[in-house]
């Protein structure tokens, strides 16, 4: 009997070399015992003589080694023997792979697939949680994977959080990335991470307002989510009783979000690069029963310093020409299509600069979730920016102001210019006609404000 101890679970390399020089030294896959070295050693071994150093070589089709790459992931302790006993047989049998009604190759297959879909599953169902803050926070999950996918899995993360340090915990292999490089350390315990966060509650409740019983399907849920990827889920405890319609008192509220929930949630933000030199992040206000929802491009400098927007000179403006309209500030909510300030120094002033088309799409989340919160009458986009995300598209400003417009989500939308712009006019006739024009639109939003008013 010949043992071969591979360095570890997931060691693919020590399997390849093993079995070529098995196979190149006629070894019967029965003669071949195979296991990992961290596994209990067996007491009494009978040895084998030692194997020839392998000559010669021999080709197996590339399909063989990509299916054997993935199945040595798999949880299965027979699959070392499984891969050698479809090596030995594919030296006579070249394309034996091709019918999969062999017993052997459709093992492999299942198990290829079995440890497809549990890459998958860490890659939909991890939830990371946030240890300390700001600078210094990192992210922590736990997962229970079924096969030894953990390095598998990781570029996907490093990837889809570039930006943010994290770590996946899970009892074979835990997973760290600082930004530049992924490490692997020993397994863990579950104890050691964390349970919760401040970030647990808010994503609670936007389970909870976005859940929709009619999409769930509980037997492919129960069939494709084993418990553990179950009991570690946030949201986890909150699917029977949203499903049955049970208004448990700890369970979050239905319907959408509140204001103050997004508000938080929104200073974590991280969808775009904005948030790096960034001040803070930049929320909508008002109050939440307000008519009319007006938006703006993005904060400025003052705003980024104050967090509160348009409290600068374009606020100012802003304040005046809604006094003028007939439009009490305090009574409207005020937003911006992107939420965070983006400017390049230039000494001791940071000069602002346009958010482009990636950074508009990235915010929109918000300006959708803050619209699905207030349900305005009328959306008032100031400027090109605002437009573009009211809108979801390039609109320009001229062909389309002047008159209220429905769009597809049901919502009423007036365009009209920024308020910056009229502070940039160098002319005084033109800044003085331009202005006027502004409180026009203004005060069709008021007429609107008027008959919702009369027809409420
Ligand atoms: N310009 C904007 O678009 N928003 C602000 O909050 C300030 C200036």
């Amino acid at each position: 009997m010949h043992h071969i101890t591979l360095s570890s679970q997931t060691d693919f390399d020590g399997w390849r070399k093993a079995a070529r020089a098995l196979a190149l030294n006629d070894v019967k896959p029965s003669d071949v015992s195979w296991r990992v070295a961290d596994d209990a050693p067996e007491l009494f071994e009978p040895t084998a003589a030692p194997l020839e150093p392998p000559q010669g070589t021999f080709n197996v089709p590339a399909r063989f080694v990509e299916l054997a790459e993935i199945t040595i992931l798999h949880r299965n302790p027979e699959r070392f023997a499984l891969l050698y006993r479809l090596l030995w047989r594919l030296r006579m049998h070249h394309d034996l792979l091709e019918p999969a009604t062999d017993p052997d190759v459709a093992e492999i297959t299942a198990m290829a697939k079995a440890v497809r879909s549990d890459e998958h599953k860490m890659h939909v169902l991890v939830r990371f949680r946030e240890i300390g803050r700001e600078q210094k926070s990192h992210f922590v999950a736990w997962f229970e994977p079924e096969h030894h996918i953990v390095e598998l899995a990781a570029p996907f993360f490093a990837r889809r959080f570039a930006d943010m340090p994290w770590s996946i915990l899970t009892p074979d292999l835990c997973a760290h990335w600082d930004g530049h490089v992924i490490s692997f350390t020993p397994g863990v315990s579950r104890s050691e991470a964390p349970s919760t966060d401040r970030l647990e509650e808010t994503w609670r409740r936007y389970y909870a307002s976005i859940f929709n019983p009619a999409r769930l399907k509980v037997q492919t849920m129960q069939k494709e989510m084993s418990r553990n990827y179950r009991r570690n889920l946030p949201e986890a405890s909150l699917i029977k009783p949203l499903a049955s319609d049970d208004k448990a008192s700890d369970m979050p509220r239905k319907h959408a979000d509140d204001i103050e929930t997004l508000r938080e949630e929104a200073a974590e933000c991280r969808a775009c690069h904005l948030y790096k030199n960034a001040t803070q992040t930049v929320f909508g206000e008002g109050r939440q029963t307000a008519r009319i929802m007006l938006v703006g491009e993005q904060p400025g400098d003052k705003e980024d310093l104050a967090g509160k927007p348009f409290v600068g000179p374009a606020g100012q403006m802003l304040d005046r020409a809604l006094e003028e309209a007939g439009i009490d500030r305090r009574t409207v909510y005020v937003t911006n299509a992107v939420k965070h300030f983006k400017f390049v120094p230039r000494g001791k002033i940071r000069l602002h600069q346009k958010p482009n088309t990636p950074e508009i799409k990235a915010c929109r989340r918000w300006y959708e979730r803050e619209l699905a919160a207030i349900k305005p009458d009328l959306v008032v986009a100031m400027g090109a920016t605002a437009a573009q995300s009211v809108f979801g598209k390039i609109t320009p400003i001229n062909k389309n102001r002047g008159r209220a417009i429905d769009l597809d989500d049901g919502t009423r939308a007036l365009v009209t210019v920024h308020p910056s712009y009229l502070l940039r006019l160098p002319d005084a006739d033109a800044k003085a006609r331009e202005y006027r024009r502004f409180v026009q639109d203004l005060k069709i939003a008021a007429d609107v404000l008027r008959k919702s008013a009369h027809a409420a």
